[in-house]
């Protein structure tokens, strides 16, 4: 039994750097290869993951991206803004908001389901919500990363569901 060790040994190592390489190849038909394999290294997960699985990883990311604008957005609203701020980051937190309630649960079920169309249609809206919520303000954002950081993963994860395809 014990000699069996050694060749689980191999076996788990051969399994981690496989995927290692399905995380490289994935991430290099994306937009942003660099951002890709940061995020997806960074779920434990990924490492026993097909392309799905790390599709849902990036789904995921989405949506503690849209989370944590959703604080900002809140703790920026207890500020006391002025009017018009007020109301921009009010359109921000329904925009937001339908990200974790629409864009997030549908490209979920589109995934898990095996029907991936749907998944690529969430993540684009995903970045045109954080558009439009940037497009609230009349001036400057308090909310550009955001509106950048969600452009940037909703990219990614469109190109990885697209593998899918
Ligand atoms: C939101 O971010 C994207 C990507 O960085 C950028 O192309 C777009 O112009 C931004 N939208 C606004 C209104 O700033």
């Amino acid at each position: 039994m014990t000699n069996l060790k050694p060749i689980a040994l191999i076996l788990c190592t051969l399994f981690i750097a496989t995927n290692a390489n399905l995380i490289e190849e994935t991430c290099m038909q994306t937009p942003n290869h660099g951002l890709c394999v940061q995020y997806l290294q960074a779920d434990p997960h990924s490492s026993d993951s097909d392309v799905t699985g790390l599709a849902l990883i990036m789904v995921n990311v989405i949506k503690t991206k849209a989370n944590n604008a959703l604080v900002k957005i809140h703790q920026l609203l207890q500020g006391s803004p002025e009017p018009g701020q007020k109301e921009a980051l009010n359109s921000c937190g329904d925009r937001y908001n339908a990200i974790l309630v629409a864009d997030v649960p549908q490209a979920i079920a589109s995934l898990q389901k095996g029907d991936p169309k749907f998944a690529v249609d969430g993540a684009n809206d995903a970045a045109i919500e954080a558009n439009s919520c940037e497009n609230s303000f009349s001036g400057k954002s308090p909310l550009t990363n955001d509106n950048n950081s969600m452009h940037g993963v909703a990219a990614v994860t469109a190109a990885i569901v697209k593998l899918l395809l």
